[in-house]
Order: structure tokens, then C-alpha cells, then sequence
């Protein structure tokens, strides 16, 4: 099983410095609101993926009036501890396993596979398809490290094309030549990207319902659509179809960049038409069967991090999340709550399943 055993913050957020050590497989992490709960949570899921799950902007992590951040965790998998180290001094960023630093973060990603469940996510339901693909691709990188370097590439391509388009546009320039080289490489790295979202989704589903109907203790019909033009037409033939359009709009139109997830409650946009509850009961069995998805491909349990639980769900839907993550299929749980004592009596007021961590 993955453990994190211990973990010191300096400068991270509202951490001047910290060190927590953590012993059991629960840990509860209370305290009042601004009290760095879900900082802390954020700590830890910065070390499995070399950066926080709630913003992209590295300034943001650092204590306030500082410079720079460090975070050291020492994880234990199988009795063996690992050392992963981040740090942000004078702008750069560096992660270390072991005191060896990569030359690529995303080497780092999948070591340590972590799930987070934030009240943000809603997001994923209601924000743009930039958040459905966000979820998506980190699921499925931490799966392959393969489709994390074929998405990097496409990423990196389709900013080279773009450039090119308004290249064209500016110069009035036949580049026709280069641009199919662009294509060509788009489409290398764009079909495993397309195949991988495809596949996954199919013995996917089934767990999603299986877990809403669990948590939400009724049934109903819980669908997700992938949608990509690839779908339809061949990746190559679509960047043709679309060269003219791309060329007055400088950029390129159409991909697996603009992919989308439909996801649908009895047949209906969960989008639009779900209830509150509803929707977090989905957004909790979609993490929780990511959870499982990566847990069986890892052959170990991801950490689990929860935050904010308590206000999320009914008493009824905690409890049964609660019975979850105590079964012998879970790993470590971390989760925050204001109330010490409504945690504790979640898991039966028994002090000998659960740490209790106070901010
Ligand atoms: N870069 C930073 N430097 C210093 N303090 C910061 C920084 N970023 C956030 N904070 C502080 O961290 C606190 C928020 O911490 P966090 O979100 O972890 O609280 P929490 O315990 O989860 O609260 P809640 O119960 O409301 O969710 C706020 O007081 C905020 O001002
Ligand atoms: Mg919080």
C-alpha cells in the first residue's frame, strides 16, 4: 500500500513552516475555515504531481512576503520509502525521487497516484470543455506515461501550427509545405490521445453507475459521451477539411484539443438539468471510479484525498462514502472537516481507525 508517512512545508501557502506525520491509513484533518486544510491536501497532491491541484500559477503556493517553497514527503510503498522533494526558488521549479532531480516532471507523474475531491469540481460538470479534458487527461496519465508524452507533444505542435497559420496570414506566404509537416505530426501524436479517451470510457461507465446508484442509494441512468470529430472522420482528412477555415481564423479549429465529455443523467444533460444532489452524487462516483480504474491498473490504492466532504453531501451519502473508504480495497484517506467530532463519529467514534490531525 502507498502511505505518506510524513510531510514538511516551508513557505507552501499559509505554512511558514510545518511538519506532519501521519500514522494511520485515516487521517482526518481538522480545524476552522482558513485554518490551510486544504492546502495541506494541496501539499501533498503537489508532491504526486509536481504541481497544485487548484491553480497553474506557481506564485500563488508561496507564502506570502517569500520567495520561494519547498515541500518534502516520504512516501512508503511496499516498507520502501521513497523522498520526493519540490521546490520553487528564484522562479524555478525542481522535483527530486530520491535526491535525483528529473529532467522531466512529467517522468514524475503516476509514481504516486493520487485522487482529489474538491468542492471546486463541480467545475467539471459546469465549466467549459477545458475542464472535462483537464480531469480526463490526468486520469489518464497517471494510467501511461505514454499518452502524457503524445499529449505534451500535440501541445507543442498545435502551438507551432498555430504560428504558422498567422505566419500565413501575415506574410500572405505559401507554406503549404510545412503546414502538412505540422499535420503529420498532429496526427501522430493526436490518434493514441484519441484512442486512449475512446477506449477507456467503455468499461468506465459501468463503474460510474455502479457507484452513483451506491452512493445516491436509487438508480438512475448515468451516461458519458465522448465527443470528438475523430469520431466521424479520419484525423488527417479533417485538418484538410478545415485548412481554409484554419487559415483565416490563425488557428487550428478543429482536434483532440477541443474534445468533449457529455455527461447525462437519465438521458438528459447533467449540465442543465441535474439537481445539486445529483450532481455531486455523480461527481463523487466519477472520482471514486477513477479511484478504482487506477487502483487496478497500479495494482495498488491511490491516495485518496477528501475534501470538505461533510458539506457536500447529506448524512446519508457520508456515511456510505464512509463505509467505502474503511473497506480493505482503500489506501490512505486523507479528510478535512471543520468538526472534530463530526468526523470522528462518521467512523463510529473510533479513535484507533482514524488520526486525528488539529490545524
Ligand atoms: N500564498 C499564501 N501565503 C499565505 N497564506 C495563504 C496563501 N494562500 C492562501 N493562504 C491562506 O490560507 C488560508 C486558507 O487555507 P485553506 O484553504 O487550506 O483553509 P481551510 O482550512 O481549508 O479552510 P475552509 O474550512 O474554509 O475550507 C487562508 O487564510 C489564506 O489567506
Ligand atoms: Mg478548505
Amino acid at each position: 500500500m502507498l502511505l505518506v508517512k510524513k510531510i514538511s512545508l516551508v513557505q507552501f501557502k499559509n505554512y511558514p513552516q510545518r511538519v506532519f506525520g501521519f500514522e494511520k491509513r485515516i487521517v482526518g484533518i481538522t480545524g476552522r475555515n482558513g485554518s490551510g486544510k486544504t492546502n495541506l491536501l494541496d501539499a501533498i497532491y503537489y508532491l504526486c504531481f509536481t504541481k497544485s491541484y487548484f491553480t497553474s500559477t506557481e506564485a500563488q503556493n508561496v507564502h506570502y512576503n517569500t520567495s520561494g517553497f519547498r515541500l518534502e514527503g516520504i512516501m512508503e510503498r511496499s516498507g520502501k520509502a521513497d523522498k520526493v522533494v519540490c521546490t520553487l526558488k528564484e522562479g524555478k521549479k525542481d522535483v527530486a525521487l530520491n535526491d535525483d532531480s528529473y529532467d522531466k516532471f512529467s517522468r514524475h507523474i503516476g509514481h504516486f497516484p493520487a485522487v482529489m475531491i474538491a468542492p471546486d469540481d463541480a467545475e467539471i460538470i459546469l465549466g467549459g470543455s477545458e475542464e472535462r479534458r483537464r480531469w480526463l487527461d490526468a486520469l489518464l496519465s497517471q494510467l501511461s506515461a505514454g499518452y502524457l508524452d503524445h499529449l505534451i507533444a500535440y501541445q507543442k505542435i498545435l502551438l507551432q501550427r498555430n504560428g504558422l497559420l498567422k505566419t500565413i496570414a501575415e506574410t500572405g506566404q505559401n507554406q503549404d509545405a510545412l503546414l502538412e509537416i505540422f499535420d503529420d505530426q498532429l496526427v501522430a501524436h493526436g490518434i493514441p490521445v484519441f484512442e486512449a479517451r475512446r477506449n477507456f470510457l467503455e468499461p468506465f461507465i459501468p463503474r460510474v453507475q455502479a457507484l452513483y446508484d451506491y452512493l445516491a442509494g436509487k438508480h438512475e441512468v448515468v451516461d458519458i459521451k465522448y465527443q470528438s470529430p475523430l469520431l466521424e472522420m479520419d484525423f488527417s482528412k479533417l485538418l484538410i477539411t478545415n485548412q481554409l477555415k484554419d487559415k483565416t481564423l490563425q488557428r487550428t479549429s478543429a482536434g483532440i484539443h477541443r474534445d468533449d465529455l457529455q455527461f447525462l443523467l437519465d438521458d438528459h444533460p447533467m449540465k442543465s438539468s441535474a439537481s445539486q444532489g445529483q450532481r455531486k452524487s455523480f461527481l463523487f462516483a466519477l472520482k471514486l471510479a477513477q479511484y478504482e480504474v487506477i487502483s487496478l491498473h497500479k495494482q495498488f490504492p491511490p491516495l485518496l484525498l477528501l475534501d470538505d466532504v461533510f458539506e457536500k453531501l447529506d448524512q446519508e451519502r457520508v456515511a456510505r462514502l464512509i463505509k467505502l473508504v474503511r473497506s480493505d480495497d482503500y489506501g490512505q484517506v486523507f479528510i478535512t472537516d471543520t468538526h472534530a467530532d463530526r468526523l470522528l463519529q462518521a467512523f463510529d467514534g473510533d479513535g484507533d481507525i482514524i488520526q486525528l490531525i488539529h490545524m
